[in-house]
């Protein structure tokens, strides 16, 4: 499984956090940028991370900025991309479960790392049911 991590200048800090813990854990994770606290702007974050994505580099992507909300909106512009913000542990598991979604979402000021970490975890080990759900994703990306 390959899995990619980018963030803002909000979401530096969880990001390299994230990366060291799981690098640990003997999980790579391929770093997108950004690679100061610099100010820059989330829509380009997301980009970055769709193309990855899409172009198959990457399977599944961990998409941070401040709130995770500005970066969320950003990234579902992206035909295919189902990016999710993982506000609950509830809502870690169901975001695979339900939704496919290939972006987990976090709020590097509005989450913790031991949030952060213990979610993806929950999303990594959380499989798609497809069924019912495969009719729903269809219908998400509108021309
Ligand atoms: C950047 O200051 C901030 O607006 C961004 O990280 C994010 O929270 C937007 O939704």
């Amino acid at each position: 499984m390959k899995i990619a991590i980018a963030a803002d200048h909000g979401g530096f800090e969880l990001k390299s956090r994230m990366i060291k813990y799981y690098e640990k854990q003997g999980l790579v994770l391929t770093d997108l940028g950004t690679y100061s606290q610099d100010s820059v702007d989330y829509p380009d974050i997301a980009a970055a991370m769709a193309k990855n994505i899409l172009d198959g580099a990457a399977d599944l992507g961990i998409l941070i900025c401040g709130t995770g909300i500005g970066i969320s909106i950003a990234a579902n512009r992206h035909k295919g991309i189902r990016a999710a913000i993982l506000y609950s542990d509830d809502a870690a598991r169901l975001a695979r479960e339900h939704n496919n979604a290939n972006i987990a979402v976090f709020g590097g000021r509005t989450m913790t790392f031991e949030e952060a970490v213990r979610r993806f975890d929950i999303f990594l080990s959380a499989k798609y049911e497809g069924g019912r759900h495969d009719r729903r994703l269809c219908k998400l990306d509108i021309d």
